[in-house]
């Protein structure tokens, strides 16, 4: 058995149920305010699932090689190795605002330091490495299939107190995310994503503080879901939001499993501006041939489970072309996985009222200029980083062949 906190205040408990599922009951004087999820409101009937854990309690399970080094290292004490026992593990630190502890065990959220400094300049490769998955796995509640860790570091947590910079004790709690790459599998993916997530903001698009390794190694990125003051705010991936487990990330359509499901769970008063950057996003991930755009990398944010929700600032952006080049979109748009037409996305975009033509084909313009500036800093990056120039000529590459067939009206 599990016990379950939301917000640092005790919600209710997660039991085994039945050959293979799980079954989750409030607490019964839990307040409206302690759900887990804005897809399950306090109740006093339990909450069973037949196979494994409900969404939001799979939402931050390590996948790849962090799952199955922390397999290794704890499967021998348990025997067998299921989703509750990794949540026993990581549920103390992970991302959003829901926690795991022991049945008995009180909740204790801190997180080892680590210089994210360190991490950037580092020129110890693989050695950095072994020593972080070492230190950090079992703080790393976050999902996802690339190597990566949670870590707390000391500059995040300095404020202004009577005139100089102290450390704040309130905040305990990881504040960064450290991604890496496996070089047998995807080269240079630090360097990708940054320049992704930089063609991004040019956009106009809300994304996240990142800094890349000097030697490009890592991509250092500020936790979107952490308070000034320590805490964490509400955040769901859309795999959540759809009632989908994780290994269903890749099913579903845009229409349906991502904007209308935005319409149904954001704020009224901020969707059409919110509506007309999801375009922008999903538009921005043809024009770069991001074919990993899935459920679990959309996502809303809030302060207050009952309260408005919003769109989270873009993350996990990739051209994925680059390493597949048959890739094609992770969900459907208008019943095909394949890169739509400009003419088709302005068509989603009209048919389902996110904006007028103009507006759209201004968005789809800025998408556009935004490429073409984020180009010039791939191929400065590319020249002091000759390790690079395959992969940012092939990214340029990709990008172009996004703009003709996805960003232009022919
Ligand atoms: N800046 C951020 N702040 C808070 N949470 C984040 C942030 N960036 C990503 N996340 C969360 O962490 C998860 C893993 O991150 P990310 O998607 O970048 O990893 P990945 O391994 O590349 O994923 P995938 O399996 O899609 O390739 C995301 O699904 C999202 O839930
Ligand atoms: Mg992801």
């Amino acid at each position: 058995m599990l016990r379950i906190w939301t917000d640092g205040k005790l919600a209710g408990n997660l039991d085994r149920y039945g050959e293979r599922g799980s079954t989750f009951v409030y607490k019964p004087d839990a307040a409206a305010e302690r759900a887990v999820s804005v897809t399950m409101p306090v109740r006093l009937a339990s909450w069973q699932t037949a196979f494994g854990v409900t969404p939001i309690f799979e939402m931050n399970l390590p996948e790849g090689p962090l799952r199955e080094r922390l397999r290794l290292a704890f499967a021998k004490a348990t025997g067998t190795f299921g989703d509750l026992d990794l949540m026993a593990i990581v549920g103390r630190s992970q991302l959003g605002r829901v926690r795991f502890s022991g049945e008995d065990a009180e909740l204790d959220e801190t997180v080892p330091f680590q210089s994210a400094d360190e991490i950037l300049s580092s020129r110890r490769g693989g050695e950095l490495y072994r020593l972080l998955i070492e230190k950090f796995a079992a703080y790393s509640g976050i999902s996802g299939v690339q190597p990566k860790f949670l870590v707390r570091d000391r500059q995040a947590m300095a404020v202004e107190a009577g005139g100089r910079r102290v450390l704040s004790p309130l905040f305990r709690g990881a504040t960064h995310i450290v991604k890496f790459w496996d070089p047998a599998e995807f080269p240079q993916l630090a360097a990708n994503e940054f320049f992704c997530l930089n063609a991004a903001e040019r956009c106009g698009l809300r994304v996240p503080a990142r800094r890349l390794a000097e030697d490009g190694s890592a991509l250092v990125i500020d936790r979107f879901d952490l308070r000034s003051d320590g805490t964490y705010r509400g955040f769901e991936d859309f795999c959540v939001l759809n009632a989908r487990r994780t290994d269903e990330k890749y099913s579903g359509s845009y229409e349906t499993a991502i904007l209308k499901r935005f319409q149904q769970f954001g704020a009224q008063a901020t969707l059409a501006e919110e509506g007309l950057e999801l375009f922008t996003l999903i538009t921005l991930n043809c024009a770069i041939r991001n074919g990993d755009a899935h459920l679990k990398n959309f996502a809303i944010l809030y302060d207050d489970v009952e309260g408005d929700a919003h769109l989270a600032p873009a993350y996990d952006l990739i051209t994925t072309t680059v390493y597949l080049p048959r890739d094609r979109m992770a969900l459907t748009l208008n019943g095909t996985s394949l890169w739509p037409s400009a003419k088709n996305l302005l068509l989603f975009g009209e048919k389902r009222s996110i904006g007028a033509p103009k507006t759209l084909l201004e968005r789809m313009e800025r998408i556009g200029d935004a490429l073409s500036e984020t180009a010039k800093d791939v191929e400065g990056y590319a020249k002091a980083h000759p390790e690079f120039a395959e992969i940012g000529r092939g990214m340029l590459e990709q990008w172009e062949i996004g703009r003709r067939e996805s960003l232009s009206l022919k």
